[in-house]
């Protein structure tokens, strides 16, 4: 593709940890930028996975996301960094990101912090994934206020469907009261075992609850993703031919045929 942006910015949430908001920020990317899209990856967790996950060390940076939200004087530009992968830079987070959600409070317009600084860049990339940290806090709502998409990943598990229930009034809330043109734009199964009746009864169950907003490709369980992301590398070229790849290869096409991703 020759021109970018304006980006989309898609919003990856859920306020459990360890049901592959981080994998599927980075192999989603991927597979979007072997479509030609152009990517930004912010981490907003600070735990700073989504950064490591490219190979930089978060705490040996000086200059994250929190600098950029928190000091009027640090550009997002100053912070944006290149990865290994073409088509895709990273705002990378630290455990600094830590202390925002207490600093945030007395801001002004406290909700749309993200959402300025992402404007700036919005004409250089097509698409802007947000990885959230597992809380529904006031860093999710900014994640929330800045989006224009929602991907809720969650594992093909039963109790994982009770979490879901909060996060929608959450987005529901956002909608309502700061960012009228939020949508969903896909329910993800994560982890997903094709060998278990639980693991297909649950998609049954979030079919019924969702209906067609459940992604149609469901990513299963293999500790390919776990070993891709040791290499910190996205498992589309860690191991470009293994269906993990390919899945998120599916999922990145899904999103483009429902207008996810310009
Ligand atoms: N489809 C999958 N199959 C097996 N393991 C996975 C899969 N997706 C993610 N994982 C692993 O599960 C753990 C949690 O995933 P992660 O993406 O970090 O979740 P979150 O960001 O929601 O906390 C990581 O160790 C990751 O490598
Ligand atoms: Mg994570």
């Amino acid at each position: 593709m020759e021109g970018h942006g304006p980006a989309r910015v898609i919003a990856m949430v859920n306020q459990k940890g360890g049901v592959g908001k981080t994998t599927s920020t980075i192999n989603l990317a991927a597979a979007l930028a072997e479509y030609g899209r152009k990517v930004l990856l912010v981490d907003f967790d600070p735990q700073g996975a989504l950064s490591a996950g490219f190979g930089t060390n978060p705490h040996e940076l000086d200059i994250t996301v929190y600098n950029v939200l928190m000091e009027r004087k640090t550009s997002i530009h100053d912070a944006i960094l290149p990865t290994d992968i073409e088509n895709i830079d990273l705002l990378p987070a630290n455990i600094d990101l830590s202390a925002a959600e207490v600093q945030l409070v007395n801001e002004v317009a406290r909700e749309q912090v993200l959402e300025r600084a992402l404007r700036k860049v919005s004409d250089d990339y097509d698409v802007i994934l947000i990885d959230c940290q597992p809380s529904l806090g006031l860093l999710t709502v900014n994640a929330l206020t800045a989006a224009h998409g929602v991907i809720i990943p969650l594992t093909a598990e039963f109790f994982a469907l009770r979490a879901v229930a909060l996060l929608v009034e959450t987005i529901d809330k956002v909608q309502d009261r700061l960012n009228p043109s939020l949508q969903v734009d896909g329910v993800l199964a994560t982890m997903y075992d094709a060998r278990t009746l639980h693991s297909r009864e649950v998609i049954g169950r979030l079919i019924e609850a969702f209906g067609d907003q459940v992604f149609q490709t469901v990513i299963k369980r293999t500790i390919k993703f776990a070993d891709a992301n040791v290499a910190a590398e996205p498992i589309t070229s860690y191991a470009s031919n293994h269906p993990g790849a390919e899945s998120y290869r599916m999922l990145a096409r899904e999103l483009i045929s429902r207008g996810g991703a310009p």
